[in-house]
């Protein structure tokens, strides 16, 4: 692609989105930080090039790609060694495996709760030596983060031999004796916790940012990972599979035809895959409630495109995507949420993002519901068009297209981005 709309450093996009998984952590949003911290601290000691710091610190950071709901992240906090935790790793790796300047964290990604004594029977040709180490000490400091979570913030001191402890007990077994040896000795040290807490973490992560080489990203290669964390988005709830990514499709196809320049529909797109980030920290309970939320579960609910907004407006060259992303919610006549922003704030991009959100939602089907046929959901916009709700102009754009709209609006299987294991 020899346009450049969106002028970011790739590293500083994965570190920003890297949060959104740390959202589903709902109190805790700290998981794959500390992990990647513990990692990079153990790959010090080790006597490994900075380069391999580096990558082990990313690997730790983006480690649980797989996981979406609040579910599965407490059990794997909660539990040492949870039956069912091979289902995120493999899902990890079908996402990184497909994405050129991350898929060499695929394979560590996928055997990151693999016990050692099993991971050295593994063919070379599936896990090489260093893949299977990577993955090992990603394993084994994931363990140390679920073993201290509980103690983070008050008497993490008093608790740091057992923890210790049941490390060195499993080695063997669980992990590689060589990588407990590397724990034990780095985490004798009081730093090695104190880098854990909150202000140490967000200055680790400013360190490793200004080291490293930056990396000027294509729209294409923006486009590909922002997929990446629209399904993970998606595959939140079974309520909204593929949502993001027909939401985008809608999106553009809209913004070509109102008009909008080449270079702001491409960030449209982006828009479109990311606006839903902020559901990652929404309860599983809230967000596939059958029915009508209460005060209170709306109010949590409601909170998710500020949080978008969180994770997307400190990238730099993400300014307008953030902007477009988080008010998908807001409505011209000044009544949606969550900044309560005016009509004239309200840039055409932002208002066909609202048009295809609702759009998308109301055409796909639900576990509880068919989808809606293309003229009823036309009828729902007209009318929240009268109620200044939606841009009358965007719903008589739609009502233009709208055979094409609902099939942008719904891919095919054909369509889909990955063939997950
Ligand atoms: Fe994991
Ligand atoms: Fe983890
Ligand atoms: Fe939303």
């Amino acid at each position: 692609m020899a346009n450049l709309p969106v002028k970011s450093d790739l590293r500083h996009v994965i570190y920003a989105l890297s949060d959104a998984l740390d959202l589903v952590g709902i109190d805790d949003v700290a998981h794959g930080k500390r992990v990647g911290i513990m990692a990079a601290e153990c790959s010090k000691l080790m006597g490994l090039p900075e380069a391999e710091t580096t990558f082990l610190f990313d690997l730790g950071m983006l480690h649980d790609i797989g996981v979406s709901t609040t579910q599965t992240h407490h059990h794997l906090v909660a539990e040492f060694d949870w039956q069912e935790s091979q289902v995120h790793a493999e899902l990890g790796y079908a996402l990184l495996r497909e994405f050129a300047p991350l898929s060499r964290m695929a394979i560590p990604v996928r055997y990151h709760h693999t016990h050692w004594d099993r991971l050295i029977t593994l063919p070379a040709a599936e896990v090489t030596a260093q893949q299977a180490q990577q993955a090992n000490l990603i394993f084994l400091v994931d363990r140390v983060d679920a073993l201290a979570a509980p103690w983070y913030g008050s008497g993490l001191f008093d608790h740091i031999e057992d923890v210790r402890e049941h490390i060195r007990a499993n080695a063997g077994s669980y992990f590689s004796p060589e990588l407990v040896d590397i724990f034990l000795t780095a985490s004798k040290a009081e730093a090695f916790w104190l880098l854990l807490e909150p202000r140490s973490i967000q200055n680790y992560q400013h360190d490793l940012l200004s080291h490293g080489a930056s990396y000027q990203p294509t729209f294409d290669e923006l486009k590909q990972l922002s997929v990446i964390f629209s399904h993970i988005v998606d595959a939140k709830s079974p309520f909204t599979a593929y949502h993001s990514l027909g939401v985008a499709r809608l999106a553009r196809f809209l913004a070509e035809r109102a008009g909008v320049n080449q270079e702001n529909c491409d960030k449209l797109e982006l828009a479109g895959l990311l606006h839903d980030l902020g559901k990652l920290r929404i309860p599983d309970e809230i967000l596939d409630k059958p029915g009508k939320l209460d005060a209170h579960e709306r109010l949590i609910m409601n909170t998710h495109s500020f949080e978008t907004y969180q994770i997307l407006h400190s990238i730099a060259g993400f300014e307008e995507i953030a902007l477009w992303a988080a008010y998908h919610h807001e409505e011209p006549g000044g009544k949606g949420y969550p900044f309560h922003v005016h009509e004239k704030e309200l840039s055409i991009e932002a208002r066909i993002l609202r048009v295809a959100d609702i759009f998308q939602a109301m055409a796909q089907d639900r576990p509880y519901r068919a989808g809606w046929p293309a003229h009823e959901v036309l009828g729902l916009l007209k009318e929240l068009a009268i109620d200044e709700r939606l841009d009358a102009s965007l719903v008589a754009l739609v009502e233009k297209y709208l055979d094409q709209a609902i099939k942008i609006a719904l891919p095919g299987p054909d369509e889909m981005p990955f063939r997950l294991v």
